[in-house]
């Protein structure tokens, strides 16, 4: 066998060129189906950024999406960088700023607390600073890497791009100000909030969405005229949501509440994850998932995605608002499999709760 195709067969077997500029970095990648808490995770020293950090490679991700946890210690930064792949940001804990400049411009700072959620908008060079001498700085980041990496499988042209997208940032004043266009469109059920910054998506109002169920409510965001895009979703004590399904890459991140979600493919077996705040997990693409609280408080979460926004839309294959038996990719109440509510009625048992 020539050379060539021992090389050629080795890379068959072999793993995608993200996956392996991931595992380069050297930091911690914890895969399966979710993480407790992202305020626990373990962290190794991360070079290239200047802090500790960790990759999350879950089942769902399939390589549309990524999401890492990055920790600033007290008092320092982060390395400046720029990327030609989105990233959505949520803070974890402690309070500090981040500067964004376009080469040769003026840069801009904005400042963040626990809750914040903001974009990075494409290629624009950003750094992080923690605001706290006495304490570490944690965010966790959704970002399409995989995607452009394994496109373009260039690093140089990843992070050392000239092009400035400036359609999505340029220097406007205010960017991060956290003001925004609200859209509230006839015939369609989930309300838009058009910004770039949310001081704290705990506090953040949501609108009631009955299709869901679950006495359910949520807010889309479109941020830094980006393709991915994230979401609120809350759900009421007592209750949870209809089982629905898209493509890979959602990074649902518990906020508040106790309870768990099931997920299945088809007729195979559903897989419980059991969460409380902090906790991560990524429904694999075409998978039914379903939201249940068991907790004494509404449930809360954002979703950090691949795509979903209505104004740069990837694709509109899915319903997932719509009746599967007519061809959408919601399972509404009455059809659904009678053990998921038995399931349901038997966690709620367990803590004296009855279902509504
Ligand atoms: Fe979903």
């Amino acid at each position: 066998m020539s050379k060539e195709a021992k090389t050629y067969g080795e890379l068959a077997r072999n793993i995608t060129f993200y996956e392996k500029w991931a595992r380069a970095e050297g930091i911690p990648i914890y895969d399966g189906f979710y993480v407790e808490s992202l305020a626990e995770l373990e962290l190794g020293t991360w070079d290239k950024m200047g802090g500790n950090g960790c990759f999350l490679h879950l089942k769902g991700g399939e390589e549309s999406t990524n999401s890492y946890v990055c920790e600033i210690e007290p008092a320092k930064n982060l390395k400046p960088e720029k990327h030609m792949y989105e990233e959505l940001i949520l803070i974890i804990q402690g309070k500090g700023a981040t500067s964004i400049w376009n080469e040769g411009l003026p840069r801009q700072t904005f400042e963040w607390q626990e809750g914040s959620l903001f974009a990075i908008p494409l290629n624009v060079w950003h750094q992080h600073f923690n605001g706290q001498c006495d304490k570490p700085a944690r965010f966790v980041g959704t970002t399409n890497a995989p995607i452009t990496m394994n496109l373009y499988h260039n690093l140089d042209y990843i992070f050392d791009n000239d092009f400035i997208f400036n359609d999505r940032y340029n220097g406007e004043q205010g960017y991060f100000n956290g003001s925004g266009k609200f859209y509230d469109i006839e015939g369609l059920s989930v309300k838009c909030w058009e910004t770039n910054f949310i001081p704290n998506v705990n506090l953040f109002k949501t609108y009631e969405l009955k299709e869901r169920g679950g006495g359910g409510s949520s807010v889309i965001f479109e941020m830094a005229n980006g393709t991915m895009a994230s979401h609120i979703s809350e759900f009421a004590v007592g209750c949870y949501k209809k089982a629905h399904r898209h493509g890979p890459g959602a990074n649902i991140i518990m906020l508040r509440g106790e309870g768990y979600s099931l997920m299945w493919l088809g007729d195979e077996e559903r897989i419980m994850i059991p969460w409380r705040a902090g906790c991560l997990f990524v429904p694999p693409g075409g998978w039914f998932h379903q939201h249940f609280n068991t907790g004494e408080e509404p449930a809360r979460y954002v979703a950090l995605k691949y795509s979903g926004g209505h104004k740069n839309p990837l694709n509109k294959a899915w319903r997932s608002l719509e009746n599967v038996k007519k061809g959408g990719d919601q399972i509404e109440y009455e059809d659904e499999a009678p053990e998921i509510g038995a399931t349901y009625k038997r966690e709620l048992a367990k803590k004296g709760w009855n279902s509504r």
